[in-house]
């Protein structure tokens, strides 16, 4: 996730303004930015590493000048946040600049076929060829050429492009990835989202996928996806600078809980090959051989990442037949595990920083074990040091309790435990192939359950006052209740605990009256019935059962004091819905007890200490 700003005005004023709007962008990522302004018939760019406030000073020192020009502000996804790789991206003429978010899926094929060509390319990264696509196309209308050439882009896309030869104009396009044009008074605005755009004009038009925006300084002109004009209405937006920030949400937490169905789809981007039976993982740097020699396979994690590990081990021992640990990577370290040569060891963290997580791959690599990142930040210290990683594609992630970065986990981890299956031979393409069909409807089905949220928050409220709190599942469900319990902990401070609901007879039973919250995870599984009784077996001890049931299973009515409902998928994609209903229940319980949400006392985003 990135963020892209563009303006187009009277005065010399493009640097301060682009500045100061991809400011409000800064969330969307931070590791590198940049701005290109033209400038006496040319085009100038200033890029820099790490936040925005180091391009600031380059820029305020540099006296660049200009009144159109494009900015950025990067989620590295391919290439490391270098100044190389950071946009905006030119063309081999430098006459061209490219501002992009998004993922531009077929960017290999696309490059290879550009150098075949005779194109140079200066960065890693897959929003370059759009560059060198539009200058391939260019003769003589920028409109036209980025028309041309977003017919060849596969993947996700919001676009800012300038043209050397056209001092007032820059082109936007999108599919899949937002942007929104600001019209002012004789200036005009592109940005990634309204924020950006606030201080400028309350004016936008939001574009449509396909679109592409022709702004000049006195016209904004809107074609759609088969090049016929677009009469647009623009909207007034109404909404503060800070909550705009959040999107219109209260906290960041709750807009974070939202874009989980674009995460997933974010997360799958490119590597489901449904035709060929196939998971494609292009940077996990372990070769098929490799995948058929591992022995063992240890997951190491801290926190809610560690959760998601838990899951994975359900997956890779049911997809892959290889036996799982999975360890806290603060108790690992400091006991004699055993780790070997031909091991696989793979390190999940949001952060990519967390010491523990850290320390434990340093002991995997001294045993010779090969080892795989799951992490959301690309250019982080253990993407770095991993053999192979599989990036989460979560964006940002502000609200210090994880929940968008843990359900990419969910999602990648499943990826790579199919891919697996399906190299040692225990899937078979028919299976990878189902498997993928059933993966696809994710993004909708969790919509679905974001739909339930107004009943999520009256069943919250009837429970503010608890003090404590139980959460049972079972199977791949059980680290799903460690979640729920876990996050209700972090932002609203009661005392929760997670339990696998089998054990609940050998000590938590005696818990149980009338004033125990139990949230028990109750969706259709092969073991469905068992945890029928044991919510049972709660329920006759007055606890008050709350239930994440089936949509259509009327007969938990009985056993349950409130049901949520959720849509059945089947039980390997379970938890990815599950958790879904858990974030909303602990983010209505602590914002109704006035706890703050995305900051919750104590805690920190990323622990690079030990
Ligand atoms: C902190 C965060 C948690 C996170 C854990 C592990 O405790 O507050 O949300 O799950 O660290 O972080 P990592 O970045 O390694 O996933």
């Amino acid at each position: 996730m990135c963020g892209i700003v563009g303006c187009v005005t009277a005065g010399a004023d493009a640097p301060r303004i682009l500045i100061e709007s991809l400011k409000r962008l800064e969330y969307r990522g931070y590791d590198s930015a940049g701005v290109a302004i033209i400038k006496d018939g040319a085009i100038e760019t200033m890029r820099e590493v790490g936040k925005l406030s180091n391009l600031e000073s380059t820029l305020g020192n540099s006296g660049l000048m200009g009144g159109t020009g494009l900015g950025h502000t990067r989620w590295a996804t391919h290439g490391r946040p270098t100044e190389v790789n950071a946009h905006p991206h030119r063309d081999g003429s430098g006459r061209i600049v490219v501002v992009h978010n998004g993922i531009i899926e077929n960017f290999r094929e696309l490059r290879k076929e550009l150098q075949d060509a005779g194109h140079e390319f200066a960065s890693d990264t897959d929003s370059e060829v759009i560059a060198h696509l539009v200058q391939s196309n260019f003769s003589g209308n920028l409109t036209e050429a980025v028309h041309a050439s977003i017919q060849r882009l596969q993947g996700a896309y919001a676009i800012g492009v300038m043209h050397a030869d056209e001092p007032e104009l820059i082109v936007g396009a999108r599919k899949d990835c937002p942007l929104v044009v600001g019209l002012g008074d004789g200036e005009n605005f592109l940005a990634s989202d309204v924020t950006a755009v606030m201080d400028q004009t309350t004016t936008v038009v939001y574009l449509d996928d396909g679109d592409i925006a022709t702004i000049r300084r006195e016209s904004v002109a809107i074609q759609n996806a088969q090049g016929e004009p677009v009469e647009f209405v623009p909207t007034k937006i109404s909404w503060s600078l800070s909550q705009a920030e959040r999107g219109g949400y209260p906290h960041f937490m709750l807009k974070e809980i939202h874009e989980q169905p674009t995460v997933i789809s974010d997360t799958l981007l490119g590597r489901l090959d449904e035709e060929e039976g196939e998971v494609r993982l292009e940077e996990l740097a372990l070769s098929d051989d490799d995948i058929r020699e591992i022995k063992r396979v240890n997951i190491i994690a801290c926190g809610t990442s560690w959760h998601a590990g838990q899951v994975a081990k359900f997956y890779i021992e049911q997809f892959a037949r290889i036996p799982v640990d999975v360890d806290y990577a603060s108790e690992l370290r400091y006991r004699s595990p055993v780790l070997e040569k031909g091991g696989l060891m793979i390190a999940i963290s949001q952060s990519g920083e967390t010491a523990d997580t850290i320390a434990a791959m340093r002991m995997a690599r001294e045993a010779g074990c090969s080892i795989v990142g799951v992490c959301n930040v690309i250019g982080s210290t253990i993407v770095r040091e991993s053999d192979g990683t599989i990036m989460t594609h979560a964006g940002p992630e502000i609200g210090v309790a994880s929940t968008k970065a843990f359900v990419s986990q969910l999602v990648a981890l499943l990826l790579l435990s199919i891919k697996l299956g399906r190299v040692r031979g225990v899937l078979t393409k028919e299976d990878v192939q189902e498997h993928c069909r059933k993966i696809r409807h994710l993004p909708k089905a969790v919509e679905s359950v974001l739909q339930t949220e107004n009943h999520v928050r009256k069943v919250a409220l009837k429970y503010v006052s608890a003090q404590d709190f139980l959460f049972i599942g079972r199977g791949v469900n059980y680290p799903i209740a460690l979640e729920g319990a876990l996050k209700l902990k972090e932002i609203s401070y009661i005392h929760a605990e997670g339990y696998p609901a089998g054990e609940m007879k050998h000590g938590p039973i005696a818990l149980l009256d009338e004033k125990l919250p139990v949230v028990a995870i109750c969706t259709k599984s092969a073991i469905y019935d068992k945890i029928v009784t044991n919510v049972e077996e709660a329920r006759v001890r007055d606890a008050k059962m709350i239930v994440i049931a089936n949509a259509g299973d009327e007969d938990i009515k009985e056993v349950a004091d409130d049901v949520i409902y959720v849509p059945e998928v089947d039980e390997f994609l379970s938890p990815i819905i599950n958790v879904v209903p858990l974030q909303l229940l602990s983010y209505f319980v602590a914002h109704e007890r006035g706890c703050d949400v995305d900051q919750p006392r104590n805690l920190a985003k990323s622990v690079t200490v030990e």
